[in-house]
């Protein structure tokens, strides 16, 4: 059975039970608490709290998708015969509609009915119980009394492997139910009954809800009958042409390289780009990896080219997105050839050590570039005495320092204000920075509907005389963009929205969508500012003020100049009359 036929045989079948099929949600989730799309649910999880309606927003309380994913914790151990980094996932979702016995009589049905899997090749888990949660007794009887599972062929397990949740920092989660397939699991069927909040204790949830998720290529792999995910229909065709432009390569390399060139070309395709933060930071260092390996292996093709054409026919069905082939190029291009000048630098620097310390590997970071892995690659002698977490806790001080900065916020010394950020010296100046500093919130969210969500402060600039605001984003902005971000600005100024904030727990904070920076570390209890009536704000954002108190008061905004600041970083510079 092809992949494709699989996908199409998935989401029919759901359907005919009453789903409605919802497209895969991008890769970039409109969550700030997570990088990435890690499952399924991570779409649907407002459904599952009653913040959203699914029969308003999908007509159905029942839905079913092919979500595209990514996880990064797997990284390391992509090139193996499991690992990905990117990868699909079939699910069925529920949001106070079915409940045990359909998702798991339809489970089953799907599995042996409509894909031929012999049940003597099945067993499944149930949830043990622990203290608060009790046993999952439904749903054993369900498969031994209804199905007809036999009683040792019902594996009982804990938290560690049969319950679900959440993702993030709280959400909702539950007790699973999985099935098996000669012993390998290929369906998570989890029962949402709670909300973790991020004190890890645990709610019932007022509508009770189905998240199932089936891996993708786990199963091609089964039905295909083939040793792993690389000989699948999927990955065959890349794998080829990678042998075929690159001469003789470990097994091992030529996984990383498939996997590496698939998941970003699918990253890039939903708006991320190479930055050294955040999810553009993984996008990076797929990237580079793939760069370093063409020097380490000798490879002279261009496997990215190769790879995006292969892709763009390969999923270009299921995923429009990726057909965007000139684009995803280009910004491929475009990191090429920033690496290309940074590495050389960076081995020039390079030459100067005996050893590197983790300090000297974050220098060469910061101003070259290059991140750790690549000194693994590259130079191991000279990294020996040090290792990823040495770098690790060498960038978190580096963050504390420059949180410093931020704190020392609205202390004033000799100016009237100085925060860093902000910088005032009379009465009347402060009244500027201060609307100019407002202005900030409204600019930062005019980007983001404009230019995508990948779109995030990463400093600003204000005194009296000039405003600046850095946000990461790799291209020019068109006039046009300029445009429509300045009208939207102005916009909201005209409405004389309110301004105003409220002290709440962080994570509160987070589930309100309030923007922060991500790897800045908050106190437990943060000050949120709003712009617009708290049920539908057009602005939340974690600040420390201060702030005019209605936008009217900041008068006319104007883009002066828009600069490039360093990779992946643009400068707007503006002013209000
Ligand atoms: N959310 C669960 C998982 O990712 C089931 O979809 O496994």
């Amino acid at each position: 059975m092809k992949s494709e036929e699989i996908r199409k045989k998935f989401l029919e079948f759901f359907k005919e039970k009453g789903h409605a099929i919802v497209p895969s949600s991008s890769l970039v989730p409109d969550d700030p608490s997570v990088l990435f799309t890690t499952a399924g649910m991570q779409q649907f999880k407002p459904y599952y709290t009653g913040k959203a309606d699914p029969i308003k927003d999908f007509g159905s309380k029942n839905a079913t998708s092919v979500q595209k994913c990514v996880r990064t914790s797997d990284i390391d151990e992509v090139g193996d015969a499991t690992h990905l980094t990117f990868f699909e996932m079939l699910g069925n979702f529920s949001f106070g509609g079915y409940w045990k016995k359909e998702a798991i009589h339809w489970g089953y049905e799907f599995i042996v009915e409509i894909l031929g899997i012999n049940p003597d090749r099945i067993t499944v888990s149930i949830f043990e119980g622990e203290k608060g949660v009790p046993e999952d007794k439904e749903s054993f009887e369900i498969w031994h009394k209804e199905i007809g599972i036999p009683v040792d062929k019902i594996k009982k397990a804990g938290r560690k492997d049969n319950f679900w949740g959440p993702t993030g920092n709280e959400g909702p989660c539950g007790p699973t139910t999985e099935i098996y397939v000669d012993g390998v699991e290929v369906w998570n069927i989890v029962f949402n009954e709670y909300y973790q909040k991020s004190d890890k204790s645990l709610e019932k949830l007022k509508v009770q809800g189905i998240d199932t998720g089936m891996g993708f290529e786990r199963l091609t792999v089964m039905l295909q009958g083939v040793p792993d995910v690389y000989e699948t229909d999927l990955f065959h065709s890349l794998i080829s042409k990678i042998r075929e432009s690159s001469g003789s390569l470990e097994t091992k390399v030529v996984r990383i390289l498939a996997d590496h060139l698939r998941a970003s070309i699918f990253i890039i395709a939903d708006g991320v780009r190479p930055l050294n933060k955040e999810a553009g930071y993984v996008l990076r260092r797929l990237l580079r990896r793939i760069l370093v390996y063409g020097i380490k292996y000798d490879i002279h093709a261009d496997l990215f080219t190769l790879a995006v054409e292969e892709i763009s026919d390969k999923f270009g069905k299921s995923y429009p997105e990726v057909k965007n082939t000139k684009e995803i190029l280009n910004v491929w291009l475009e990191e090429k050839s920033k690496f290309e000048k940074a590495l050389a630098n960076g081995l020039k620097e390079i030459e100067n050590y005996k050893e590197i310390t983790a300090k000297d590997a974050f220098y060469i970071y910061e101003t070259f570039g290059l991140p750790f892995e690549l000194l693994e690659e590259l130079v191991p002698a000279k990294i020996k005495n040090i290792n990823k977490a040495d770098f690790d806790d060498e960038f978190k001080k580096h963050q504390e320092i420059s949180r410093a900065g931020v704190e020392k916020k609205f202390g004033g010394h000799g100016l009237l204000m100085d925060t860093g950020e902000l910088k005032a010296g009379s009465e009347e100046e402060m009244d500027k920075v201060v609307r100019l500093h407002t202005t900030t919130h409204l600019l930062q969210k005019a980007l983001r509907d404009v230019l995508g969500p990948e779109v995030h402060q990463m400093g600003s600039d204000i005194n009296a005389e000039r405003a600046r605001f850095d946000f990461s984003f790799s291209r020019k902005l068109t006039e046009e963009e300029l445009a429509k971000i300045g009208g939207i600005v102005n916009e909201a100024i005209e409405k004389d929205l309110p301004v105003y904030f409220k002290e709440m727990p962080q994570e509160q904070a987070k589930m309100a969508g309030a923007l922060a920076f991500f790897k800045q570390k908050y106190p437990e209890i943060v000050r949120v500012y709003f712009i617009g009536d708290e049920k539908h704000p057009f602005s939340v954002e974690f600040c420390g003020g201060p702030h005019v108190d209605n936008t009217l008061k900041i008068g006319k905004f104007k883009i002066l100049k828009q600069e490039a600041v360093g990779a992946g970083a643009r400068r707007i510079k503006y002013t209000v009359e």
